[in-house]
């Protein structure tokens, strides 16, 4: 097994558990989201990519999480390149395909580890037409699907770390690039869907940085009100996009 590469900083880990546990708000959105995720599961086991703090095992029950090193809150080491090919049902992944220099490379590795029928389950940042703007102003890590571009192999920063939350948007929010296409067919997966969402009860969460805006019953409101708009419009205004695909049968 290689050397895995720290595309992320793991120490911002405390600091985000402790955000998490403090605020309401943000656990009435990432509940929302996980629901949302939690829609498009095949049936069989779940396995987590780049868990964190592993708080999606509170909403997924008998979810195994990991995180490319062994932490203290995850159950296993797993390199989203290197999964255990152990039949899953489902591999799930919050926030992780933008930080990963290969993702295609990440496909491949779940498409081994999947049962035939199994999903994969992302959530990520959609660099929409507003979402670049929001993340430009609001967020330190780049959304910059432009540079999303062939052979969709990129290069870490000198500290290891890499980041470019234009990455959902741009390998599946604007049609599939045709190299995209070809790999997913090779590895034997097909695009079951693309949802956009998230609007303005998530940026008023204030993340894992700031203080909320609202407080979490007025947020369930909010997102209730968000999940009447079209796709159509958040297409252009959503933050945040869902991507499912699955792993083909055999003929
Ligand atoms: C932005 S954090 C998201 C954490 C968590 N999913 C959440 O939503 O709070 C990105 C996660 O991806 C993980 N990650 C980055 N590169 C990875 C890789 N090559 N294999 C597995 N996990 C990776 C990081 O260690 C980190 O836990």
């Amino acid at each position: 097994m290689s050397e895995p590469l720290l595309t992320y900083d793991l120490s911002l880990l405390d600091q985000s558990l402790a955000k998490w546990r403090s605020s309401p708000a943000l656990r009435a959105v990432y509940a929302d989201i996980y629901h949302e995720m939690g829609l498009a599961l095949a049936p069989g086991s779940i396995l987590e990519i780049g868990s964190g703090i592993g708080v999606a095992r509170d909403y997924f029950p008998g979810l195994v999480t990991s995180d490319v090193v062994a932490t203290p809150f995850v159950d296993r080491a797993v390199s989203a390149y290197e999964i255990p090919a152990q039949g899953w049902g489902n591999i799930i992944a919050m926030d992780v395909l933008h930080h990963l220099p290969e993702p295609l490379r990440f496909f491949e590795s779940a498409a081994r580890a999947l049962a035939p029928g199994g999903r994969i389950i992302l959530a990520e940042p959609a660099g929409t037409a507003w979402g670049r703007i929001f993340y430009r102003w609001f967020h330190h890590e780049p959304c910059r699907p432009e540079e999303i571009r062939p052979p969709y192999q990129f290069v870490a920063a000198a500290d290891g770390e890499f980041a470019n939350m234009g990455m959902g948007q741009a390998l599946f929010g604007r049609g599939v690039p045709d190299l995209v296409a070809a790999s997913l067919e090779k590895s034997g997966l097909k695009i079951v869907g693309v949802r956009y969402r998230d609007l303005l009860a998530y940026p008023a969460t204030g993340g894992f940085s700031h203080s909320a805006l609202l407080p979490a019953a007025g947020l369930r409101a909010l997102l209730a009100l968000e999940r009447l708009l079209p796709q159509a419009l958040l297409r252009f205004l959503a933050l945040r996009m869902i991507v499912v695909l699955e792993k083909r049968n055999p003929a």
